[in-house]
C-alpha cells in the first residue's frame, strides 16, 4: 500500500511512516511565517490556552510557547513526537506534547481559547470532515478562535499540500465558525523556495448556538 497522501482519499494515510521515509514535504525547520506574524508582530491573538491538532515535529507549538501561550499539541505519529520533544527541549519552550489521535484526545480535554493547525484540516477533510468539525466544536466554547493554515486552490507548481477553494472552506469552517479574516499567505517549503499558496483562516466561534 502506498504512504503518499492522495488527493481527495477516503482513508488516513499512515503518518508515521511519511516521517519515517526522512522529513516529509511539510516539515519546517522553523515556525510558519504567518503565525510569527499573527501572533509576533500583528499580535491579533493574545497568549491563551492552545491546542495544535497534528502538530508534527513542533516547530509552530515551540513559537507558540516561546509567545507564552499555554500549548497543549496533540500529534499521532510517534516519530513526529520524538522530534517535538527534542526541539522543545533545545528552545527551553514548554510545550505539553501528547502522542494520541487527536479524536480520541478530544473526548475529554477543553475547550481551549485557541485552536491552531497547519495542514490539519486540508489533510483531514479529504476523509472525514464530519469527524473533524465534531471535534472542533467538542474542543471550542462561544469566542474561541481558531486558526487555519489550508493549501490554496489554484497553486500549479507540484509537490504541495492538498488545495481547498476559498468558499469550500467558507462551506464547511463556516458551518461553525465566523471569519475574522481569510488571507492569502505561502506554505514555506523544504522542495520550493517560494513555497506554495495558502489560506490563512482565522475565525471565531460566534456567542450563539449553530
Ligand atoms: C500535514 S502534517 C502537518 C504537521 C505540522 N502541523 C507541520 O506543519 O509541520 C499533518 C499532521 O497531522 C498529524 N495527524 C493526522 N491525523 C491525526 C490524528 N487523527 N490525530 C493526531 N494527529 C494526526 C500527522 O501525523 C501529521 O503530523
Amino acid at each position: 500500500m502506498s504512504v503518499v497522501p492522495k488527493s481527495r482519499q477516503s482513508e488516513a494515510p499512515d503518518w508515521d511512516a511519511l516521517y519515517r521515509l526522512g522529513s516529509p514535504s511539510w516539515e519546517k525547520s522553523g515556525p510558519a511565517e504567518e503565525l510569527v506574524r499573527i501572533i509576533g508582530q500583528e499580535r491579533l491573538i493574545e497568549p491563551c490556552t492552545t491546542l495544535e491538532l497534528g502538530c508534527g515535529s513542533g516547530a509552530d507549538a515551540v513559537c507558540l510557547a516561546q509567545h507564552r501561550f499555554e500549548v497543549t499539541a496533540v500529534d499521532c505519529s510517534p516519530l513526529a513526537l520524538e522530534r517535538a520533544h527534542l526541539r522543545a527541549e533545545q528552545a527551553g519552550a514548554p510545550v505539553r506534547f501528547v502522542l494520541d489521535d487527536v479524536f480520541e484526545f478530544a473526548r475529554d480535554e477543553g475547550p481551549f481559547d485557541l485552536v491552531y493547525d497547519a495542514g490539519f484540516y486540508h489533510s483531514v477533510r479529504e476523509y472525514d470532515l464530519d469527524k473533524l468539525l465534531d471535534m472542533l466544536w467538542r474542543v471550542t466554547q462561544p469566542g474561541s478562535l481558531y486558526l487555519a493554515l489550508v493549501g490554496a486552490a489554484g497553486e500549479r507548481a507540484k509537490g504541495g499540500p492538498p488545495q481547498v477553494a476559498k468558499d469550500d472552506i467558507r462551506d464547511e469552517l463556516g458551518r461553525l465558525f465566523d471569519f475574522v479574516h481569510m488571507r492569502e499567505f505561502r506554505f514555506q517549503s523544504v522542495n520550493r523556495p517560494e513555497g506554495y499558496r495558502g489560506w490563512s483562516c482565522l475565525m471565531r466561534r460566534p456567542d450563539y448556538g449553530v
